[in-house]
């Protein structure tokens, strides 16, 4: 591992240069500059579990930057899309963006195509932190049957846990940039000018799907579709329930010493 993938930060943690994503973004046959690379060569395997809002990416940002490893979120992927023209856009994912500005979920099949042409990103040596996929049993077993002829074990599924009250708050005053995506919170994690990033200059916005409508849909989804889930990995031995409560910081030790088990 070379040094110059570490950058400075204030405090005692080191933090590693960000994988910049062209592989997931782009899909296909795109490459990553910079592909991750974990100190020690140790490729963690995780799926993030847990409601909307809950800190799923927030925690995905920490991990990722402390283990070395890529923050593969399909939310994100569809977020992409949105910025391009719609006659760009093939008729699924422009489907998907409708059933995404809803709160619904987009059909399973959209979602596994869209992986699919990802699947290098899967088989990446540096491996993953997969956010907002799988949501449903049929993307789960999906994805079971992906890695397995492929030779790949998940090292963890991590659950995500906090009464609805502090998810709705959370959801509620999240705010994203249009840039480079930091994402912040007006009450527990402001930018140091309101409505401007910190780390680019970029504009903040609120996501369409953090109206209180499109809230409701996506918490009856998660409910629905995605708990089902808990039982799916706990059944594989998979499965840690990570209490979501206090600062990203405490998440993230809780989430790092359960992973401690897992060595
Ligand atoms: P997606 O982008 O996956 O969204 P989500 O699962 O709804 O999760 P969020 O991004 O809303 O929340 P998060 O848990 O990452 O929380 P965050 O860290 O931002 O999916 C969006 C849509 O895409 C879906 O509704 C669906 O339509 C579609 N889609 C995507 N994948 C799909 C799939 N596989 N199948 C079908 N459809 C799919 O934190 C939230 C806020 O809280 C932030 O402001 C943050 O700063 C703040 N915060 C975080 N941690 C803390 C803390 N500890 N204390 C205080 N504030 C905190």
């Amino acid at each position: 591992m070379s040094n110059n993938r570490f950058v400075p930060r204030t405090g005692t943690a080191q933090v590693l240069a960000k994988p910049e994503r062209t592989a997931w973004f782009k899909g296909g046959t795109h490459h990553c500059l910079i592909p991750p690379r974990p100190p020690g060569g140790k490729a963690w395997r995780i799926v993030l579990l847990g409601a909307p809002g809950v800190g799923k990416g927030t925690q995905a940002e920490l991990l990722g930057e402390r283990l070395g490893t890529c923050h593969l979120s399909t939310g994100d992927v569809f977020r992409a899309a949105q910025g391009c023209a719609r006659a760009e856009l093939t008729p699924a994912m422009q489907n998907a963006l409708d059933y995404m500005k809803r709160g619904e979920l987009v059909p399973d099949e959209t979602v596994l195509n869209m992986v699919g042409e990802r699947l290098r990103c899967l088989s990446c040596t540096g491996g993953f932190l997969l956010d907002g996929f799988p949501r449903t049993v049929a993307q789960a077993m999906a994805l079971e049957q992906l890695l397995e002829s492929n030779g790949i074990e998940l090292t963890a599924v991590f659950d995500y846990e906090l009464p609805l009250e502090q998810i709705v708050a959370r959801l509620s005053g999240r705010r994203t940039c249009t840039l480079c995506k930091t994402v912040y919170h007006v009450a527990s994690r402001p930018p140091k000018v309101a409505g401007i990033c910190d780390q680019c200059g970029g504009k903040l916005f609120q996501r369409e799907d953090d109206r209180s409508e499109a809230v409701k849909m996506r918490m009856e989804a998660y409910q629905t579709a995605t708990e089902p889930l808990i039982d799916f990995y706990q059944q594989r031995n998979l499965l840690v329930s990570i209490a979501a409560d206090g600062t990203p910081e405490e998440i993230y030790q809780r989430t790092r010493r359960s992973l401690r088990t897992r060595d």
